[in-house]
């Protein structure tokens, strides 16, 4: 596999609240290779959307801080990077897809304009070709009659419209890399697949990388090549899409991956997964998964989980930036204790098992 377009190292980020200082982000990596799909999954809270705002230098600025890391692109560090070429990688290379289009959208300026809006200022084209080029990009997101409809407004479009109208505004700049975070979440399900064929579609069309960020894991199944596990503000499995289907390693992985609605198990309550995840204020030591893991084990309380490369023996920290990344197929993955555990929660490591369920 090429070099990645983006690799994300080690990256930390803490709100200041009224409650105190909360760490959103504690070391998240992850890498976004042309023409691939890497899906971040994920419970609410996770982490997913603070990484993809960051990466974009979108997170608020009087009330965050990034502590730590590096989002590398072209060889160079975005975190590091003056507030105008932020900017530009902003405009240029890297564009995102909102959850919400019709907050993402200004209700009182025709979708057209808005469309072609950051195109026309960094291209300087005039009111004509800005014009072609917004009902182009509508024909290319399957928005019917762009020609008559270039000048209506967001509300005359339904949710599913709305949608293609927002990954029309994000490609009229051309990104090397879209990040869409939860693109299809209001949408009900037939429009759902739609728009995740049409960003797929145009991801191969245009070699972009696509990070799809989604808390569905149904979702992702036909659409990720990657996959990246989130949880508590780190990644705590990543690999192909067939490998984590196939063998998950983390126990928060199994647990997501029950927890997709099957339907020779129709008939029968899902397992959910018991708890939910823990206030970043007040994150429990150790693995922050320990307090809902029915493997957790008495070393899980004290030591952090220690991530590795699966094919590499190194154990310890990912390696950095500038050392080969993993290709697909292989796997960064997971809590090494849990790895080693033994299914009953008997592990092989840090002593006598606390025993099954969630404490
Ligand atoms: N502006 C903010 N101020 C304080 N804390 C924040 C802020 N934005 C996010 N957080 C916290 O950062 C953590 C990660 O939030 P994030 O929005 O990335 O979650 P997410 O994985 O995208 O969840 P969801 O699936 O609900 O969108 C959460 O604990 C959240 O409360
Ligand atoms: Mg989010």
């Amino acid at each position: 596999m090429t070099d990645a377009l983006l690799s994300v190292r080690d990256l930390r980020v803490q709100f200041r609240t009224r409650r105190g200082p909360v760490t959103a982000l504690d070391g998240v990596d992850y890498d976004v290779y042309a023409g691939r799909t890497l899906a971040v999954v994920g419970e609410s809270g996770s982490g997913k959307s603070v990484t993809a705002r960051a990466i974009m230098g979108l997170l608020p600025r009087r009330t965050s801080t990034v502590t730590g890391g590096r989002i590398m692109l072209g060889g160079r560090d975005l975190l590091s990077m003056s507030k105008s070429a932020r900017q530009a990688v902003r405009g240029e290379r890297i564009a995102m897809v909102f959850q919400d289009a019709l907050s993402a959208l200004n209700p009182v300026l025709p979708v057209g304009f808005q469309i072609s809006e950051g195109a026309r200022k960094r291209r300087h084209l005039d009111r004509r070709a800005a014009r072609q080029l917004a009902v182009d990009l509508m024909d290319q997101v399957g928005i019917p009659a762009a020609k008559a409809r270039v000048g209506a407004f967001p509300h005359e479009f339904s949710g599913g419209m709305r949608q293609r109208v927002l990954i029309a505004m994000a490609l009229a700049q051309d990104p090397e890399i879209l990040i869409a975070d939860e693109p299809t979440t209001a949408l009900d399900v037939t429009i759902q697949a739609q728009i995740l064929r049409l960003l797929t579609d145009l991801q191969a069309q245009r070699q972009m990388g696509l990070v799809l960020i989604t808390h569905d894991m149904g979702v992702v199944a036909n659409t990720a090549d990657e996959i990246a596990v989130m949880y508590c503000g780190r990644i705590v499995e990543q690999g192909s899409c067939g490998a984590i289907f196939e063998s998950p390693a983390h126990p928060y992985t199994q647990a997501l991956l029950d927890s997709i609605p099957r339907p020779e198990l129709r008939g029968t309550l899902l397992p959910a997964i018991p708890g939910s995840p823990p206030d970043p204020a007040h994150r429990p030591s150790g693995c922050s998964f320990r307090t809902r893991c029915p493997r957790a084990f008495a070393a899980c309380v004290d030591e952090p989980p220690v991530v590795r490369w699966l094919e590499d023996p190194r154990v310890g920290q990912p390696p950095p930036a500038a050392e080969p990344v993993p290709a697909a197929g292989q796997r960064l993955s997971a809590c090494h204790l849990c790895v080693r555990a033994e299914p009953n929660g008997a592990g092989t490591a840090g002593g006598g098992a606390i025993g099954g369920g969630a404490r």
